[in-house]
């Protein structure tokens, strides 16, 4: 494994030659076109597509890639039924130092033996408990928001979804603890997209590997408690697990995937909740639709079956994620020769796929720019239209652990937030939406909560 002159981990990739015979420009490989991509993927792809078609050769990320804009090569990429593509080399070179063994960076029968492992802490039992944990933060939450004029919202979730994450992911009950837990995993987040990948005192990316030790540390110090309690957090549920005669997890193995789940469930759900709240700022039609849900429930601490009521806010958010997946690209490398949209693709080519691309494709939505949520309504119900051109969680072994999880989180903030109050965003606000890496608000998304 090499390094480029960044630090970015680089593995085996392909020839400039290999790719010559797909549509493609001739950056450089070191920048690229990450500049592009980073400053607007939604028209970064669209441009991509009109140019070259479905497959095309390009460079960003210190590599030459082979972009994949269809609804089939998702699926083709996704679906993986010959076993063409690895997560693990896709994914290594950009958060394998900060997040090795993480889930979604293994393959094969590791994965899906570590996958199975894992699903008990993502049933409805365990939802249910988690839901039980968070209410109480949540509407003191809420409570607080409302009382505090004009505020920035995105902020404030961030703060809301981590405290919530070491609450029902690592049973920390300690406000030092929290606080201790938080800095460190935001500061691990932000080496994520750090340009400068130097062990360079000073360097984001220096202060994020740092706190990944001492995240690690504090972790394992906590595994002999956690494996004698009868905690319901995902710690504690991790650490017990081998003691009915099934197997355990090592001590490594806990530490590393509660730190990747920690990361893949926040920052994605900041982003779709905050995306939510701005779509419903923009159309108060659809908040009084929601509150009328959220009213029918009638109490502030809803249960899980109460929760399953929310049709409404179940289409709100798989709108929210059609327009503004959080995560725009999903990376893979091809560990053998394949074919897509008849075009060759040698082992060892990194390619990116984009469900932000997709998502917004006239062949399967109607009138695809305008925020429509009943296009998920049974009746309309457009993401049938291809299995794999609505993508937000991915697809496949690998599609999101998280994903009734984080509905679950969504619907439980939603509820109390508009059962009692109206979002109001500054007249004429357009929101400066940052795409990549994750999405996110440039601005903070400044609102107002005024009773309903
Ligand atoms: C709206 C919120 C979320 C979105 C949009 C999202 C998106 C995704 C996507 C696209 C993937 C697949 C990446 C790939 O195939 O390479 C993924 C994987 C994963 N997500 Fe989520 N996620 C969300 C919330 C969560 C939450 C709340 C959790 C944990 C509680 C979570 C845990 C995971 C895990 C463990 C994986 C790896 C699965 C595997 O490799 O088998 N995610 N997520």
């Amino acid at each position: 494994m090499a390094a480029s002159p960044l630090g970015y981990v680089r593995l085996r990739g392909v020839s400039a030659a290999s790719l010559k015979h797909i549509p493609g420009s001739d950056f450089p490989p070191l920048i690229g076109q990450s500049l592009q991509f980073l400053a607007d993927p939604i028209e970064y792809c669209r441009r991509t597509e009109a140019r070259f078609g479905p497959v095309s050769r390009g460079s960003f990320l210190f590599e030459r890639r082979v972009n994949l804009l269809s609804a089939d090569a998702n699926e083709f990429v996704l679906a993986d039924r010959a076993h063409n593509f690895s997560a693990y080399r896709g994914w290594h070179p950009v958060i394998g130092q900060l997040f090795p063994r993480g889930l979604m960076l293994r393959d094969g029968d590791d994965h899906r033996d570590q996958r199975r492992l894992m699903q008990p802490a993502f049933r409805k039992e365990a939802l249910a408990q988690y839901l039980a944990r968070m209410n109480p933060r949540i509407a003191a939450a809420v409570r607080e928001w409302r009382g505090r004029g004009r505020f920035r919202f995105y902020p404030e979730i961030k703060h809301l979804t981590l405290a919530l994450a070491a609450d029902v992911f690592l049973g920390l009950e300690l406000q030092a603890e929290v606080d201790q837990v938080n800095r460190d995993f935001v500061d691990i987040v932000e080496a994520t997209a750090a340009i400068v990948r130097l062990p360079v005192l000073g360097f984001n990316y220096a202060r994020g590997i740092r706190a990944r030790r001492r995240l690690e540390r504090f972790l394992r110090e906590r595994i002999a408690l956690r494996r004698k309690g009868q905690g319901t957090d995902l710690f504690s549920q991790m650490c017990r697990l081998g003691t009915d005669g099934g197997d355990p997890l090592r001590d490594d193995e806990i530490v590393d995937h509660l730190i990747f789940v920690m990361m893949a469930a926040h920052d994605t759900t900041t982003s779709a909740i905050t995306t939510m709240v701005h779509a419903l700022g923009k159309h108060p039609e659809w908040q009084d639709r929601l509150r009328q849900d959220a009213r029918a429930i009638g109490k502030t601490a809803p249960d899980f079956d109460d929760l399953e009521r929310l049709e409404s806010t179940v289409w709100v958010l798989r709108e929210a994620l059609r327009l503004y997946p959080p995560l725009t690209v999903i990376l893979r490398r091809a560990v053998k020769d394949c074919e897509i949209h008849g075009f060759h693709i040698p082992a060892h080519t990194p390619v990116n796929i984009f469900p932000v691309h997709t998502q917004r494709q006239a062949q399967w939505w109607t009138d695809p720019e305008r925020f429509d949520p009943d296009r998920f309504s049974p009746a309309r119900a457009e993401h049938k239209r291809h299995p794999f051109a609505w993508a937000p969680f991915g697809g496949g072994a690998h599609m999101c652990l998280g994903l009734h999880f984080a509905e679950l989180q969504v619907k439980a903030v939603m509820q109390p937030l508009l059962l009692a109050s109206r979002i109001k965003l500054d007249d004429d606000y357009r929101i400066p939406y940052q795409l990549a890496p994750i999405v996110k608000p440039r601005d903070g998304l400044p609102i107002q909560l005024s009773p309903a």
